[in-house]
């Protein structure tokens, strides 16, 4: 009875401790430019965060690998150094999550109804779900888009590829799919990229749109294929002990505000991306092809058997039960 009300007394005390003159700070870490669907929607979430709680949270954002880049921010996360973050879900391999990599398999989503069957669906659940066992709670997850490939020279059929160093996020999937078509993969930070490219470290990339553009990355990549071969997206993500221990109320009221927050991310994606690729194509600096028909299928003819191949990495269950979610893959 009295630790009840010594939990009582101490929990209402931490509630009324937070107030917007003293208030519990989030700082939310990412690596990509302000004006990108993650970037759009973690200051979406710092509005409605600080105002459901009445300024008794504030959300420090973070953008463009400013305090943390890919690798770090993770380790920032688990140590508490930084409380939130949303890592595209083709960084929680390192981390011991292989699951996640399902996301990165070519083709598994035709389209963003596909994806979401499996995001806001019993699948993307237990994947949250799984985050536990490190430390981290899964807030939910963002959408970004499909990803297109970029050169310096035309990548039209997957014999394209032969040779190319192509930088990719650190993914084992992302690596099969990069072999599979003849290429060298090259995992690099995203902060690195730009630079990568540009001093020919690497050939090239694949991207969605958006952070092609925003990174500049069509200022020194040639060519592009609007393949839309694989998708890239998010999970929002917070230090576990961080987030148990916030008061009720105000974690209810962060709650809200992550749930309309990946509302309005989630709806402003695709637009996002597809007002990314007009910018890019009238920059005028990238030659943007479009596929025909037989150069899809080299390509699907190419990277279908990564599924396979990766399957007892993912889990061949997991990877079964999403293609079956989303008809992707016949
Ligand atoms: C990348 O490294 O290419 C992406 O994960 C960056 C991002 O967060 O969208």
């Amino acid at each position: 009875m009295r630790t009840a009300a010594a939990l009582a007394v101490s929990t209402s005390f931490l509630a009324s401790a937070a107030s917007a003159a003293d208030p519990i700070i989030i700082k939310f870490s990412h690596v990509v430019a302000p004006d990108t669907p993650k970037g759009k929607g973690a200051d979406k979430f710092k509005e409605l965060a600080e105002k459901y709680t009445s300024g008794a949270v504030k959300i420090e954002v973070y953008p463009n690998s400013q305090l943390y880049k890919d690798k770090e921010e993770l380790e920032a996360l688990q140590l508490g150094a930084v409380q939130m973050l949303a890592p595209s879900l083709a960084k929680f391999g390192p981390l011991g999550l292989k699951d996640f990599e399902v996301f990165d398999l070519p083709y598994i989503f035709p389209d963003y109804d596909g994806l979401h069957k499996i995001t806001y669906g019993p699948i993307g659940k237990e994947l949250l779900d799984k985050l536990g066992e490190k430390g981290i709670q899964g807030l939910a997850f963002w959408d970004n888009g499909f990803k297109i490939m970029s050169a310096n020279s035309p990548l039209h059929t997957s014999d394209d590829f032969l040779g190319l160093k192509m930088r990719i996020q650190s993914s084992k999937v992302l690596e099969a799919e990069m072999n599979a078509l003849g290429a060298v993969p090259q995992v690099l930070a995203f902060s690195e990229v730009y630079q990568a490219l540009q001093t020919g470290v690497v050939d090239g990339t694949e991207n969605p749109p958006s952070n092609m553009y925003t990174q500049k990355m069509h200022e020194v990549q040639k060519h592009a294929t609007i393949s839309n071969h694989g998708y890239l997206g998010y999970a929002v993500i917070v230090n576990k002990k961080f987030w148990d221990e916030l008061p009720a109320d105000v974690r209810g009221n962060l709650e809200k505000a992550m749930t309309e927050a990946t509302e309005y991310a989630n709806g402003i994606a695709k637009q996002e991306n597809e007002k990314a690729l007009e910018a890019m194509k009238a920059a005028g600096k990238t030659e943007f092809h479009e596929m025909t028909a037989d150069e899809r299928e080299s390509w699907r003819k190419a990277l279908l058997p990564v599924h396979d191949e990766m399957g007892e990495r993912i889990g061949a269950e997991l990877v079964k039960r999403v293609q079956q979610e989303t008809g992707a893959v016949n």
